[in-house]
């Protein structure tokens, strides 16, 4: 199909299903211009998973292997933050099954996970399935709490609490990553308290820009030197204490690599 013809299918496509559009508007390449027109001077830094591993293994359970899913290496970097970091008050934004909540719960003394409730979101039209798969993992455990509302208008003052590890894992787009890390500042316990951001990346290597504006546009400039890429994650940073960092190189050669051993775990009835 030469460049004309594509071109008039993709303007019928467009006026018969006008939501393609958001296909070109939402493109990773329009983010990338737009993040590089923002912040030219920012050349991201990495850190490397492996550094945090004071220890050679790191056991990730749950882990359900579903769709929409976390890496096992994105609970890995939290439950590894929180040890080395000795979190002791951990929230995040999105808790979905509960999975990074359980992850991290054996480690911190208290998770606060904190999502939509069930309501809400069958207000907004979502499957009755997932709803329902909301909290399965981190109901049951005493030390999480789960707090329900809109991160983009919740009080968290309300909370009356602050936290040493702050995991941004809910809406997405730059708006939403935006308001809810310039919200999130103000419940930083102190100096060396850690931001979280997932889906900084599309994957293990490439930025995903969409995310990565919301960040940085709402983090004051000062910060932006202490936010980072972490490697073999989907995951971004901001550790303020001093950490080995490098610069991300595409396509490079494996310097290490991982064993996974799968063990078979039962749901017990609940
Ligand atoms: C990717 S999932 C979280 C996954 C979870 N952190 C994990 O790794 O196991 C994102 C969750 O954020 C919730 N969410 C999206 N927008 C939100 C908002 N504005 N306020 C609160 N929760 C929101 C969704 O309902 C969904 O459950």
């Amino acid at each position: 199909m030469n460049k004309l013809s594509k071109l008039l299918k993709a303007l019928s496509l467009i006026l018969q299903k006008p939501y393609l559009l958001n296909n070109v508007l939402k493109d990773e390449i329009v983010f990338k211009e737009g993040f590089q027109r923002a912040f030219p001077s920012v050349a991201f830094k990495q850190i490397r998973l492996v550094d945090l591993m004071e220890s050679d293994e790191v056991c990730i359970t749950p882990y359900a292997f579903l769709s929409g899913s976390s890496l096992a290496t994105d609970f890995a970097l939290l439950q590894l933050l929180c040890r080395k970091y000795q979190v002791k008050d951990y929230l995040e934004i999105g808790t979905w099954r509960g999975e990074s909540a359980a992850n991290v719960a054996p480690y911190v003394d208290s998770v606060t996970s904190f999502n939509l409730g069930d309501e809400q979101l069958l207000s907004l039209g979502l499957e009755k399935n997932y709803v329902e798969s909301h909290r399965f993992f981190s109901k049951d455990i005493p030390n999480i709490q789960h707090v329900f509302g809109d991160s983009q208008t919740f009080e968290f003052d309300q909370l009356e609490k602050k936290f040493d590890l702050i995991f941004i894992d809910g809406d997405h787009s730059t708006e939403a990553v935006k308001r809810d890390t310039v919200k999130m500042l103000s419940y930083l316990k102190n100096e060396q308290s850690i931001l979280v951001w997932h889906d900084a990346k599309v994957d293990t290597e490439y930025p995903r820009y969409e995310v990565l504006m919301g960040i940085y546009q709402a983090l004051p400039d000062h910060m932006h030197q202490q936010v980072y890429l972490v490697e073999n994650s989907l995951c971004a940073v901001y550790i303020p204490t001093n950490i080995s960092d490098e610069s991300p190189i595409l396509n490079r050669l494996p310097r290490n690599f991982f064993e996974l051993t799968l063990k078979k775990l039962p749901i017990e009835d609940k």
